[in-house]
């Protein structure tokens, strides 16, 4: 495959990208990604030299350089978004310019360049909150998005779904519940709890801590999306879930057993606005459809993933300092 993937320097794409380096040596990966503020080239480095890996700094609002770009390609994987709940209630616009706009001319230049195979990674969130005892989201639950975050993706599945319908663009949908794992920005919950905690800073839980997701570690995901790309079947959609729902106060005390460290090192904050309560996955069409299952159980997961953050300090101290954003202005200017 040739493979073009947006956001690939952000916690997930990076990840997918070292997956598919590693199972398909044969494949080409072209990585857009504009490096916003989450956006980090330290997560590729090991794979910058690859010969079958190219680097594009570009943003997916640019239509001449996206047009371009998917002659080269046969596939596209699209991550770039902006990703965090928080910022999008602090300020919408972005999340509509990148994940409504930014997806629309993907989907465009995809379609002007012979109906480009078209994978679009999406979130749980689209389906709004769940009572304590709903049944799980499923493919089949309507869309109830409740913040900027997911009012945007939400806009941009109708958006993938229209082009499936109306143009005949090969498309996939997949919506996804809460991943952690090596490489995420830490300002969500797991890596800003564990940084938090390693520099003996309080962890902040909103409001009581209630509210649950469900949790998956990203080398699932990616194992997900990738079978998804090569057998899903064209115009469906995927959810893929962890069958591991915890409440924010179970995860926390987790990560505090984990690290050692007491309960004096929680500070119950304002809640967020407009709280989601809870998201659960029902994952059994990928199960059953493509034998997709997680592998890796929260337990191991969290403990693998703590591990991953005491062993690569320079990494997030370099998030935290700034310098990594430093690096870039110096090499590509500012943005
Ligand atoms: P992230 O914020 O870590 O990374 C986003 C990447 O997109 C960054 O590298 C950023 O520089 C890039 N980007 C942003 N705007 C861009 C633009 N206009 N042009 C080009 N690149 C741009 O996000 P993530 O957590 O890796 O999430 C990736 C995708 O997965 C998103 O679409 C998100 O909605 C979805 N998702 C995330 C989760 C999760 O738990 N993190 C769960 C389900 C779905
Ligand atoms: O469900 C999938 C979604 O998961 C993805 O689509 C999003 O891109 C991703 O950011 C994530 O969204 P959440 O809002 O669920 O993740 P976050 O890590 O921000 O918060 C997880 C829970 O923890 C949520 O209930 C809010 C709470 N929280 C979060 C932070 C950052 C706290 O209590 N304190 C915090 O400081």
């Amino acid at each position: 495959m040739r493979i073009l993937i947006t956001g690939g320097a952000g916690f997930i794409g990076s990840n997918y990208i070292h997956y598919i380096l590693e199972q398909y040596p044969k494949d080409t990966i072209i990585n857009l990604d504009a490096l916003t503020y989450a956006g980090n080239l330290e997560n590729l480095k090991d794979i910058e030299d690859n010969p079958n890996y190219k680097f594009v700094h570009g943003d997916i609002m640019d239509g001449v350089l996206v047009n371009e770009l998917m002659k080269d390609v046969d596939t596209v994987v699209h991550f770039a978004a902006e990703s965090h709940v928080d910022r999008s209630i602090l300020d919408s616009a972005a999340f509509v310019r990148t994940n409504v706009n930014g997806t629309l001319i993907l989907l465009e230049a995809a379609k002007n360049n012979g109906n480009v195979r078209f994978h679009h990674i999406s979130t749980d969130e689209v389906y709004g909150s769940l009572d304590k005892d709903a049944p799980p989201f499923n493919e089949t639950t309507p869309y109830d998005p409740h913040s900027p975050y997911s009012a945007s993706k939400a806009s941009s599945d109708h958006l993938v779904r229209a082009y499936f319908h109306t143009h005949r663009l090969p498309v996939t949908i997949s919506n996804c519940s809460n991943n952690y794992g090596p490489y995420q920005f830490p300002e969500k919950l797991v890596p800003l709890f564990v940084l938090n905690l390693i520099d003996d800073v309080k962890i902040p839980v909103y409001g009581t801590g209630e509210n649950i997701r469900d949790w998956l570690h990203v080398s699932d995901h990616c194992k997900a999306i990738d079978k998804i790309v090569r057998e899903g079947t064209i115009g469906e959609t995927y959810c893929i879930g962890g069958d591991a729902e915890k409440t924010n106060m179970e995860i926390t005390n987790i990560i505090l057993n984990a690290m050692g460290k007491g309960e004096e090192m929680i500070e119950h904050v304002e809640d967020r606005k407009g709280h989601d309560k809870r998201y659960a996955i029902n994952f059994d069409k990928i199960k059953n459809e493509l034998s997709w299952e997680p592998d890796v159980t929260f337990e191991e997961g969290i403990t693998e993933t703590i591990e991953w953050y005491k062993n690569n300090e320079k990494w997030w101290r370099n998030i935290k300092s700034g310098e990594y954003q430093e690096y870039y202005n110096k090499q590509y200017g500012n943005k």
